[in-house]
């Protein structure tokens, strides 16, 4: 019965916005044609999400360095200038985040990612010290192991004649079971339980349906959304997801009462069972009374979506570059053998801050291929960017994976060379975002580097990769992290 009321009020308030727009500098900026009331949606509408990610990628090409999009009296600018970035990600009050995270709350609740406001500053308090370099010196036992059994199933599969290996799947098992170890304590490889292998099944589900959600816009209202065969499926994958969680965090927080973990967070890092995780973390700042068990829950599935499928998106691309580019990987040979000669020791972090040139690798391959490739905010206090005003409600698109293909500030942009990154840099520090800046910047980098590295270390050791064809470069899509069309194959070579 209110569907008409609902429907005229848009109308007039688009038709309002429309024809009142000279007041308003964001209606003045270029951008694909806007028709009243739909705005420039019809440019987008019946699109695959690959022709999607095309579009938006060449909006610079096309209009500049500032773009906006209109829809339904709504407006968003798009931006890719350096000085632009650096003013949208250092305001320290507009950090709220735009429109479509909301579609992720259902899975992560208010947390980390999606919070704002002063629950975002209170968790952020809360959960920095989890990211210490000392915790994380604890972590890198996991992720040591977890690269030497990702490597012993390669040289299995290379035995058997499968020499081809399906990057994206495989390095993505082995991300999440990395994450499930350090965030939730438990292993997940080595238990083949139904309802583990569930979870692991639904929460790369979540995934791809939050982001199929975003590119059909019918499905953006919650009604229809849960009524749609992809809404249902949505609720029954996250019933499992959270359920799973649940136990977990209880489990743990009946150890962790017991006084079993406790030794865990106060250093003791003896036996496997004992080994820290976040969550014990968590747990310690409840019983501070600083968080409660709902933010706990917000906060471990928050570490499980952003601390598995961003690592293995750069992963993946990482060893597609890799495979096309023999070169690199002997370098990054020479250069374990120069720490390491042919001993088998483990690393430390100091090994890992010697790695130099890996280091460079990795931030060549997550400039090509930025895991979250834009970020969006939705404006709560109007703000000057430069000489034009954003109005409160407005939303604000940041380009990272357009900035980091500049080829005013990349020469040849499309060329994969880690040596750029070891000559001394004088770019503009907005320049190269991958993992956000400000305030609201990325509080797993240093976890994900190290992940990094130690997978892509142990790979390039025991293995040479070949590309399946030489130069080929994925057709990428618009999804919750970058992704590409077709899968990533290449060979192994056992060294
Ligand atoms: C290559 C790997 C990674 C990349 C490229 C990456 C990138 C990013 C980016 C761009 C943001 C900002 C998102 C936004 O503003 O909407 C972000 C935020 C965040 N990331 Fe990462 N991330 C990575 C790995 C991780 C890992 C391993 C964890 C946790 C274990 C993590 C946890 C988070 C959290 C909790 C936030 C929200 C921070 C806040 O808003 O205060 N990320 N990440």
């Amino acid at each position: 019965m209110l569907w008409p009321l609902f429907v005229s009020v848009v109308i007039i308030v688009a038709l309002w916005k429309y024809f009142n727009h000279g007041q308003n500098d964001l209606a003045r900026l270029p951008g694909p044609p806007k028709a009243p009331i739909v705005g420039s949606a019809l440019a987008f509408i019946g699109l695959t999400q690959e022709e999607i990610f095309k579009k938006i990628i060449d909006l610079p090409s096309q209009y500049g360095t500032r773009v906006v999009i209109s829809a339904f009296g709504r407006y968003i600018l798009h931006i890719y200038g350096v000085e632009d970035i650096e003013i949208v990600l250092s305001h320290s009050r507009n950090i709220t985040k735009s429109k479509p995270y909301r579609f992720m709350e259902p899975w992560l609740g208010t947390g980390l990612l999606v919070s704002t406001g002063n629950k975002w500053h209170r968790r952020r308090k809360i959960l920095t010290p989890t990211f210490h370099f000392d915790i994380l010196k604890t972590f890198l036992k996991v992720f040591e192991e977890q690269s030497r059994s990702m490597v012993d199933e390669l040289r299995k599969l290379t035995k058997e004649g499968k020499d081809v290996l399906d990057v994206i799947p495989f390095i993505s098992d082995y991300m999440l079971y990395s994450i499930c170890e350090t965030a939730m304590g438990i292993k997940l490889d080595s238990d083949t339980s139904q309802t583990k292998i569930e979870y692991k099944e639904a929460i790369l589900d979540i995934g791809s349906i939050v982001m199929e959600r975003l590119t059909k816009i019918y499905l953006h209202n919650d009604f229809i959304f849960y009524l749609h065969p992809l809404g249902k499926r949505f609720a029954k994958s996250l019933k499992k997801v959270h359920s799973f969680a649940d136990n977990v965090i209880m489990e743990r927080k009946k150890a962790y009462d017991r006084g079993d973990v406790g030794n865990a967070v106060n250093g003791d890092n003896g036996g496997s069972k004992r080994r820290l995780a976040l969550l014990d973390l968590l747990l310690e700042a409840e019983r501070k009374g600083e968080i409660d068990l709902e933010g706990i829950r917000e906060e471990v599935n928050t570490f499980m979506f952003e601390g598995h499928d961003t690592t293995a998106t750069a992963l993946s691309f990482g060893l597609m570059l890799l495979a096309d580019h023999e070169e690199v990987q002997e370098r990054i040979f020479e250069e374990y053998k120069s720490l390491y000669g042919d001993s088998d020791q483990g690393t430390n972090m100091s090994d890992l801050g010697d790695m130099k040139y890996l280091e460079a690798v990795i931030k060549e391959i997550l400039r090509l291929y930025p895991s979250v490739p834009f970020i969006g905010r939705e404006i709560v206090e109007d703000f000057m960017l430069d000489d034009i005003k954003v109005l409160k409600g407005e939303e604000v698109v940041v380009h990272i994976y357009d900035v980091q293909r500049r080829a005013d500030l990349y020469p040849e942009p499309e060329a994969f060379k880690p040596e750029r990154f070891l000559e001394v840099d004088s770019r503009h520090p907005y320049a190269y975002v991958p993992f956000s800046a400000g305030p609201r910047n990325c509080i797993g980098q240093r976890f994900a580097k190290m992940e990094m590295k130690c997978a892509l270390s142990e790979i390039v050791r025991k293995f040479r990769l070949q590309p399946m064809t030489r130069g080929a470069r994925p057709t990428l899509k618009a999804d919750i992290v970058l992704r590409c069309v077709d899968p990533i194959h290449v060979r192994l070579i056992p060294r």
